[in-house]
């Protein structure tokens, strides 16, 4: 009977959905500092006049902003101490990530994968180097409201271009990740296991055939030094410490 592979523990989940959560109010607040809500009628909308008082949207900016710096250095550690390294890029990613997006539209044969897709590997550095530009740059433009902290103007001018446009690219590199997920439902199976930490032991099988092996490697490994173990808690522990 096919089985179920854990994909990703219950703290990689809350660290995506805060992440997401902030990284959403960040994008919508920020749009609204520039300010645009009033000129385009967003106020207008029942429960949005809020949008409208650059104050609120401020503080509601810069109080989504700890949860997403927070969620940004809780994965850099967690994962730089687990040395999981899965989602840094490797040789031949950008040949292979074509032939999947070809494949995601039915062009071609998916090549085989490891945990993370190629594409999935190139999207994580590109955003990851956004994100961090972003935290630098906002960080500088709280740091410039203390008294003490003085920037030249042309300084200041060039940081907020920075964090401007680096939230533009954000915005279409949220839009575009969403999408994919969205819009493609070879990915489905991964939306779940954005929810439930689990994938079908079959997708894995058929989709991330590299991962499957070195899975199964261990697993047999392990089933020969190691009783079996039968309790959801215990199941879920090996299962984790086999994925990374
Ligand atoms: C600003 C918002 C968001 C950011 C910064 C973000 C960031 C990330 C990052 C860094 C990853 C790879 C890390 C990991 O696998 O743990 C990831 C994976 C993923 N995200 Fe997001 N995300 C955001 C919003 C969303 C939203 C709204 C959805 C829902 C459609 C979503 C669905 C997924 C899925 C399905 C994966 C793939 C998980 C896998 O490979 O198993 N994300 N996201």
């Amino acid at each position: 009977m096919p089985g179920r592979i854990k994909r990703h523990t219950s703290i990689e989940i809350l660290e995506h959905w805060v992440l997401a959560a902030s990284g959403i109010i960040l994008i919508f607040t920020g749009l609204g500092c520039l300010p645009l809500f009033k000129r385009y009628y967003i106020t207008e909308i029942p429960g949005f006049a809020w949008t409208g008082d650059f104050n609120t949207v401020t503080t509601v900016h810069y109080t989504a902003s700890i949860f997403f710096v927070m969620a940004v250095c809780f994965h850099i550690l967690y994962h730089g101490i687990k040395k999981e390294f899965g989602l840094l890029p490797k040789k031949g990613d950008v040949k292979n990530g074509i032939k999947v997006m070809a494949a995601m539209i039915g062009i071609g044969e998916e090549p085989p994968s490891d945990k993370y897709l190629p594409e999935q590997r190139i999207a994580y550095i590109g955003i990851g180097a956004i994100i961090l530009l972003l935290t630098v740059t906002g960080i500088i433009k709280v740091l410039k409201n203390l008294e003490w902290v003085v920037l030249s103007p042309s300084s200041e001018a060039l940081n907020t271009i920075i964090h401007t446009l680096s939230g533009f690219i954000f915005m279409i590199a949220f839009i575009i990740h969403v999408a994919i997920v969205i819009f493609f439902k070879s990915n489905w199976p991964l939306l779940k296991s954005m929810f439930t930490g689990w994938v079908d032991e079959d997708y894995v099988k058929h989709r991330h055939s590299i991962w499957y092996e070195k899975i199964k490697g261990k697993i047999t490994q392990e089933e020969l030094t190691e009783p079996k173990e039968t309790e959801p808690c215990k199941e879920e522990e090996n299962a984790h410490k086999d994925n990374n």
